[in-house]
Parts: structure tokens; sequence; C-alpha cells
């Protein structure tokens, strides 16, 4: 059988041109997408009296045989066949004769592929946002077993302020609830159906496009046909949300990564998720943070590829926009590998408690809390009291010590407006409580994030219930 589209056509189409133009080769990706829509539509077309209850059975028994060879692989994918819409519905018309070539009634190739894409798109939100809970599920278990583990929090990679490590655990979970919301308020918005808006300008076929829309889980059918076949906003979003989602991982995984050096040993990654060196016998590696870290790149590049690939494009389709396929299944699929790694990295790493609380007494972290003591207790100006504080960091510095293990006196010499009382507000722990305040690091305000944030995963899952 010739091209589907070889009606006005003499010549015969190079192999040159099929090797180009096919996008075969990865959109197959698509074809339980492919047959779903075209249930659908063979459906809406049955009861719009556009084939008959005979011919719409034939059509629904043909493309489960599709479905059937293409899982057990006995499907023949043929690079002239151009792309996975076409192969499916030649196969059709091989396997069920005339009714197969009905179903393409009131439908183009540029509403299936807008469709298609869009049900892939949409059901890997659902993955993704699956994956997320996973993870954030893991930082609130190793936050609540360290929130009291004591960790030198820093600002341009230098000790500024003792925190917890539970409080940097529940900073990434942050992020990761953002993240999934995000992906959750991209599947909302694009929840509507392009399918009934044929080549770009609707159709005289009398189509029920709520049919359609209500059949494939969509919340409504699209408003302007124009727009549907022209947009892939839905994908740049998966795009722009997988990126950020990634860029959050990257920082992770370069804390990860440094964490677990020597020079910090804050954490040792698991031997599950760690590798060795050739030459090197001594050598663990951090691969899987380096990796995670790495892959965060191409994200980035898929993303501005369809951007790029779409900012000149004139109304409606275009064959450029066949390029939107790869890019996005390469972030969807990192996103979705990270994302399960990541939550095992998690799960098993070990937190090294006592390095961190060492750490700790690096750099003078109770530095603020002199100064506030200063104002607060002995009603000095801020100023001065900055200036009083940068005096006793320089003594211990000259003794070779910590500020929070200078002893009164010392600090006396300094400023005899300084009393006993002082020597509290100069441990390291009684600064991370300090910072009480709401969304503090303090013990009691990291539970309390970490109760918000699995009061938040409780809602998720309920609501991942109710729809099953
Ligand atoms: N394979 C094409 C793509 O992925 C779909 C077909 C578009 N329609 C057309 N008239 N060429 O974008």
């Amino acid at each position: 059988m010739g091209k589907m589209w070889s009606g006005r056509f003499s010549g015969k189409a190079s192999k040159l041109l099929d090797e180009f133009n096919a996008s075969l080769n990865f959109d197959k990706k698509l074809y339980e997408y492919d047959i779903k829509g075209s249930k659908a539509h063979a459906k809406m077309l049955n009861a719009q009296g556009l084939i008959d209850d005979n011919e719409y059975k034939t059509i629904i028994n043909g493309l489960d045989q599709i479905r059937d060879e293409i899982e057990r692989g006995t499907f023949q994918f043929d690079l002239s066949d151009e792309d996975i819409h076409m192969a499916i519905e030649k196969r059709l018309t091989e396997i069920i004769g005339d009714a197969g070539k009905k179903l393409h009634t009131a439908r183009s190739r540029n509403d299936q592929v807008a469709l298609d894409f869009r049900l892939y798109v949409q059901a890997h939100n659902e993955i993704i946002r699956e994956l997320i809970l996973d993870v954030v599920e893991a930082f609130v278990e190793i936050a609540k077993k360290n929130s009291e583990t004591m960790l030198p929090g820093m600002t341009h990679l230098q000790h500024a302020q003792p925190i917890n490590f539970g409080y940097h655990m529940m900073a990434y979970a942050s992020m990761l609830k953002r993240d999934h919301e995000r992906f959750e308020s991209s599947f909302k918005r694009n929840n509507y159906s392009p399918i009934g808006c044929a080549a770009l300008a609707g159709t005289p076929h009398p189509v029920n496009r709520e049919l359609t829309a209500h059949e494939l889980g969509f919340d409504r059918p699209s408003l302007n046909c124009l727009d549907t076949v022209s947009d892939r906003d839905f994908a740049l979003e998966m795009l722009f949300n997988i990126a950020t989602m990634m860029m959050h991982i990257s920082r992770l995984a370069e804390e990860l990564i440094l964490w677990s050096s020597s020079e910090f040993r804050f954490v040792t990654l698991s031997d599950a998720y760690s590798t060795g060196s050739s030459i090197m016998p001594q050598k663990k590696n951090p691969d899987v943070p380096e990796l995670l870290r790495g892959k965060t790149g191409r994200t980035y590049g898929n993303l501005i590829s369809l951007l790029t690939v779409m900012k000149g494009l004139p109304l409606a389709y275009n064959k450029d926009m066949q390029e939107d396929k790869e890019g996005t299944f390469d972030s969807v699929e990192t996103a979705e590998i990270s994302l399960t790694i990541l939550a095992e990295v998690i799960k098993t790493m070990q937190v090294n408690k006592e390095r961190m609380e060492q750490a700790c007494k690096i750099g003078h972290l109770s530095a603020t809390d002199l100064a506030d003591y200063l104002v607060e207790k002995c009603k000095i100006p801020f100023r001065e009291a900055h200036f009083i504080t940068g005096r006793a960091v320089a003594l211990a510095e000259e003794k070779g010590c910590d500020l929070s293990e200078l002893d009164t006196a010392s600090l006396q010499s300094i400023d005899d407006r300084i009393k006993e009382d002082v020597e509290k507000y100069l441990s390291i722990r009684h600064s991370m409580n300090a910072r009480n305040s709401q969304g503090g690091t303090s013990t009691e305000r990291t539970k309390e994030q970490i109760e918000a944030i699995q009061k938040w995963l409780q809602e998720k899952e309920k609501m991942k219930n109710s729809f099953s």
C-alpha cells in the first residue's frame, strides 16, 4: 500500500525523505494514547450516526488487536508510514478493511497528535507527582530523626548560623512541594480535549466534542480549534516544571557531594548508591548525585529547544512541531528515574551527627547571638554590639578557640557590661533554638514544619485514593 496521502502525487517518495520526515521511531511511544483516542473518536462517530454499530465494534476489535500486536512485539513498524498515527490506521485497514478507512472522518493528524501528546504529558504529570510525594516523604522521615542534629547553616558557603539537619531537609521538602503544586496546576490548566478540532478550523461533520472530552478524562473540549492544533504550551509547562524541579534536585545533589567528601563527612551515601574507581581502590564516588546534577542540564536544553522551535511558527500546525516529542520524552524519563533514585539515596544515607555537631564549633556560629545579647540585655546599640562581638571573635581566633568556648572573664575584658548570663547565649544549641520565629530553625519550629508537610502528604494520599 502506498502513502495515505498519495492521491495527489505521481512520483514516489524517496527513502531519504522517509528517514528525515518520519517520527515513527520515537512517537511509537504514543501508541496506547493513539489507540485510546481512536476508540473515543469511534464511539463519538457511532453516537453521531457517522458509523454504524457494526463498524464501531469492528474498529474497536481491530484497535485491540493492534495493541496486542504492539505489546507482543509482532507489529511491523515501517518508516514509510511516517508516524504512529498512520502506522496504526494503515494496520487497522489491513485487518478490518473498509470500516478502518472511516475512522479518520472528522479528524486530522493535527488534532490526533495534539491529543496523543497531551494525553502522554498528562499521564506522566500524574506519575511525576506521585514520585515527588515519595521523595518528600523521605525528607520527612529523615527530618523527624534529625530535628535536634546541629548543622552549620551557611551563606556564601561560609559558616553563618547554627541550624539543625532536619530543618535543612525540610527546606528541600518545601521546594519539592512547590514543584508538586506547579505540576498540579499545569495538569488542571491543560486538561482539555483537542480532539474534534480536525486540521485547524473545525469540521462540517456533526461531532460531539463533549462526548470525546469526557470519554478521555478531560474536563472539557478546547475553545478554539486554530489555537488547539498550534498549541504546545502543555509540553512547555511540563518541560519548565521538570527543569525547575531538576534545578532543586541538583542543588541538593551538590550538597550531598560536598557533604560526602572527606572534608565534610556529614553524610555517608549507601554502598548501594555509590560507585568505585577503576584505578584507586580506596575510592567511593557519589556518582548518583553527580548524575542528578549533570542530567539537569539536558532538561534545560529540552525546554529551550522547544521554546525555540515554537517561537516563529505561524498558525496552525507546522512540521517543525514534530520536534516537540524527543526532548519532552527525554525530560520526562530523566525526571522519573531521577526522583525514583533520589528517594532511595535519601532513605539509605547515613547522617553523621557528630561530624555535623563538631563542624558547628568552627566559624563562631553564635556571633550573632552575642550581638543580640548585647543589644537586649546590656542595652547597647546594635552597631556598637556588632563591633564588640567582632572584637570577641578576634580574641577567640587569637586563642585558637571558637567564640562559644570563650570564657566569661575574657569577654568581660573586652566590655565590662557583659554579665555571667552571656554563657548561655554563646551555646550553639541555644543559638539554634533561639531562632524560634515562624518558619525558623528551632527544633520546635522544625517539628511544626514537619507536621505541616506530613498533613499535606496525607491530603495528597487521600486524594489519590478518592480517584482510584
Ligand atoms: N508526526 C507528526 C508530528 O509528530 C504528526 C502529523 C502532523 N500532521 C501533518 N499534517 N503533517 O507532529
